[in-house]
């Protein structure tokens, strides 16, 4: 993409892209800068650790890996800041933080933040994202994040996009024009309830052995696929103090099933409401985004599903982890004065 490389500041104002994840988050700025971390956030437990990792906070893989020293956050739940512990908001805060100190800001930039989060969150997260910014950025928008897949995709009319993420699925109908709140929809079903029926279905199947939630969703991101396949996806595991290679191919495919029906009701409902000419056009031109738009043989399911109501074409974007900020940037970029809030 030339535009990434061109690496240049307009009149001293910095855009920066932020696309919020549940699991993962990424940041792109005009600038040239883009990056990617798992949404951790950790602090020190004690005083001892606070030597040993000679830190004040950790992000991402480093939060993790270190987690045993940490007290470790992964600050959204359902796309939204959680609500539970000051100390959530607090690491939401630390992470767009961090975030935008991987853009690089000059001292001196303008910086028009650009955030992207699930399109049912717009409401409820506007005020905490606007107080978590309000000293980092000079001027904010909110943007739904499959909106920004489309825009960055120029998938500007007769598009439906499906972003799989971790905590939740999001919907954009695009009709030529900024989608409104009744072209979008969010459901819950998505990588982290995927996560949790592998592991209920594994722990069913082999109750000595001992799975966690993180080692579950490694399995699936190896290996999730719908439908059938020819291969055996084997794993080992401790079982009473002995290594054991087990066949989970079967537990694999249920549990990435699992979010099939939620995704092809919701689609039909939303497609629904349209007339009958438009319904085909937007059956015939819908894109899957998201880390679960990578589940092996998902696009092809669904557009069995969907070719029943008539003739349906379903693809995946080609870049399941930047497409997102990268649309996110591109609206930063584009955005009128009037959408941007000052800070
Ligand atoms: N190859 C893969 N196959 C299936 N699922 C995958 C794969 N790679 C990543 N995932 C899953 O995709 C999800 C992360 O996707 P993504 O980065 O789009 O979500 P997010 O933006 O962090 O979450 P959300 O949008 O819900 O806030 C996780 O559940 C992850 O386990
Ligand atoms: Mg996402």
């Amino acid at each position: 993409m030339a535009r990434q490389n061109t690496a240049k500041k307009h009149n001293g104002i910095l855009h920066i892209g932020v696309d919020l994840g549940t699991s993962r988050s990424a940041v792109a700025a005009s600038n040239g800068t883009r990056e990617w971390i798992e949404s951790y956030v950790g602090w020190p437990k004690d005083f001892v650790s606070r030597k040993a990792l000679k830190k004040e906070v950790l992000f991402g893989s480093e939060a993790l890996t270190n987690r045993l020293s940490l007290e470790l956050f992964r600050p959204l739940q359902h796309g939204v800041i959680k609500e539970g512990t000051a100390r959530d908001g607090e690491a939401a805060v630390a992470l767009i933080r961090h975030l935008i100190e991987l853009a690089k800001p000059s001292q001196d930039d303008t910086i028009q933040l650009a955030i992207g989060v699930p399109a049912e969150a717009l409401k409820s997260n506007k005020l905490a994202l606007k107080e978590a910014v309000a000293d980092l950025a000079d001027a904010l928008m909110i943007v739904s994040e499959p909106f920004a897949v489309a825009y960055g995709r120029r998938l500007l009319t007769d598009t439906l996009v499906i972003d799989i993420g971790a905590g939740t699925t999001d919907f954009a109908v695009m009709r030529g024009s900024v989608p409104t709140e009744q072209d979008q929809r969010t459901i819950l079903t998505a990588g982290d309830y995927i996560d949790q029926q592998l592991l209920g279905l594994l722990s069913e199947k082999h109750p000595n052995a001992k799975f966690t939630l993180e080692a579950v969703r490694q399995y699936k991101e190896e290996a999730a696929f719908v439908g059938a396949i020819d291969e055996i996806i084997e794993v080992s595991v401790p079982v009473n103090g002995k290594v054991v290679t087990i066949d989970i191919t079967d537990e694999i495919r249920r549990a990435c099933e699992s979010i099939v029906p939620a995704i092809i009701d919701t689609t039909m409902e939303m497609i629904a409401r349209y007339d009958a000419e438009y319904q085909e056009r937007i059956r015939g031109n819908i894109v899957l985004a998201g880390g679960g738009s990578q589940i092996q043989n998902l696009a092809a399911t669904l557009e069995a599903a969907f070719n029943e109501f008539g003739p349906s074409k379903v693809d995946c974007v080609d870049d399941a982890l930047f497409a997102g900020v990268d649309g996110t940037l591109e609206l930063a970029r584009d955005m009128p004065q009037e959408y941007w809030e000052r800070m």
